[in-house]
């Protein structure tokens, strides 16, 4: 017995900001950012939140699943942007969806949230604790930007995807997850700092900081390892893959990993152009427009990775 992905959906904020409208606030140009990134637009929040992306993308999912919001054991949501500390984001979907008795909770570990969402579900399958479980990506990292940094600024991007998965005969064949915090410092973004009665201080509210080099190093190093490592244990090779659905950050960094996996580009679909880096909605966006556009035929075989803040990093491979 495994986990399958029997539904996916998504939800993307309307208002599209293109590279030259952020060259009108910032020292930019389109030609960098698409060159250095493969970005040409992101999707930016203006005033819904996470909540309600991650309703709207759990919605979808449901419906392209065809199961009712009361058919589900449990919520998670992976996400680093909640709106609030709590309630936590995944007990806020599940009170508009209506179901009063599933288990809910967020969890974070950035742009690999997903990765570790899926095994977390996975894990709760097969000891028989949940049958059905909705897993939600959901970002607002507009939000966390120093929109006057245009090093970090640039790449990122707000949205939601879902997928739903159920106890089935095939579907994830094998998982591994890697979390590493010793490099911690490279892309961080700092939380609320302490002030009560006895402490007080000038309250400040910091911003994503990241050192691009370092994270592009980490992941062009850390993803075909961790995807070697995937598929050694479920004794397969890369050309027994037909897709690698990977956590889009930059077009460089795929087009990396294909080279050093020595796997055509062709089978690593992107979306990255449209959207930026949306951390852990990344994956379940694209699995998302994979799934409509009829890319996955059953019995394909899909891997799926994460990498990101920790470091943390991780990757399943499963049989659509
Ligand atoms: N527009 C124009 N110029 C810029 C911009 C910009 N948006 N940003 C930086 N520059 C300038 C710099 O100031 C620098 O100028 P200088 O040479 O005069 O000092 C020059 O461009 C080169 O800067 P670098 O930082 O060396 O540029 P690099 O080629 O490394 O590209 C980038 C930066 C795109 C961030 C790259 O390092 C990268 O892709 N890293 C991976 C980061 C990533 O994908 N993170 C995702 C988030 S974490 C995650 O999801 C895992």
């Amino acid at each position: 017995m495994t986990t399958k992905i029997i539904g996916t959906g998504h939800y993307v904020p309307e208002r599209i900001v293109t590279n030259d409208d952020l060259a009108m606030i910032m020292d930019t140009s389109d030609e960098w950012i698409a060159e250095r990134t493969g970005i040409r637009q992101r999707r930016i929040d203006t005033g819904e939140g996470v909540v309600s992306m991650a309703l709207k993308a759990s919605k979808n999912a449901l419906e392209n699943a065809g199961i009712t919001a009361d058919m589900l054991d449990m919520i998670i949501v992976a996400t680093s942007t909640a709106d609030d500390l709590f309630p936590n984001t995944a007990s806020l979907v599940q009170r508009e969806l209506g179901n009063h008795q599933c288990v809910c909770f967020d969890l974070s570990a950035a742009c690999s949230g997903f990765l570790y969402a899926l095994n977390t579900a996975h894990a709760y399958i097969k000891a028989g604790m949940a049958k059905t479980v909705l897993i939600i990506g959901s970002e607002c990292l507009s939000k966390t930007m120093d929109w006057t940094d245009r090093s970090t600024s640039i790449l990122f991007g707000d949205g939601a995807g879902a997928v739903i998965v159920t106890e089935a005969e095939t579907g994830i064949e094998s998982v591994v997850a890697h979390s590493d915090g010793r490099k911690g410092e490279v892309i961080i973004c700092d939380g609320r700092p302490l002030e009560n009665f006895l402490v007080k201080k000038n309250v400040t509210y910091a911003y994503t900081q990241m050192d691009g080099q370092e994270v592009f190093r980490f992941a062009v190093k850390t993803v075909p390892e961790c995807i070697h490592e995937l598929l050694d244990q479920a004794k397969i090779g890369v050309e027994d893959v037909d897709y690698f659905i990977l956590h889009q950050a930059n077009e460089r960094i795929i087009r990396s990993v294909s080279k050093r996996l020595r796997v055509p580009l062709e089978r690593f679909p992107m979306n990255l152009h449209n959207y930026g880096n949306t951390s852990a909605a990344s994956i379940p966006i694209l699995l998302d427009e994979c799934n409509r556009n009829g890319l996955f035929v059953p019995g394909h075989k899909i891997v799926l990775s994460g990498f990101g803040a920790g470091l943390t990093w991780g990757a399943a491979l499963l049989t659509w």
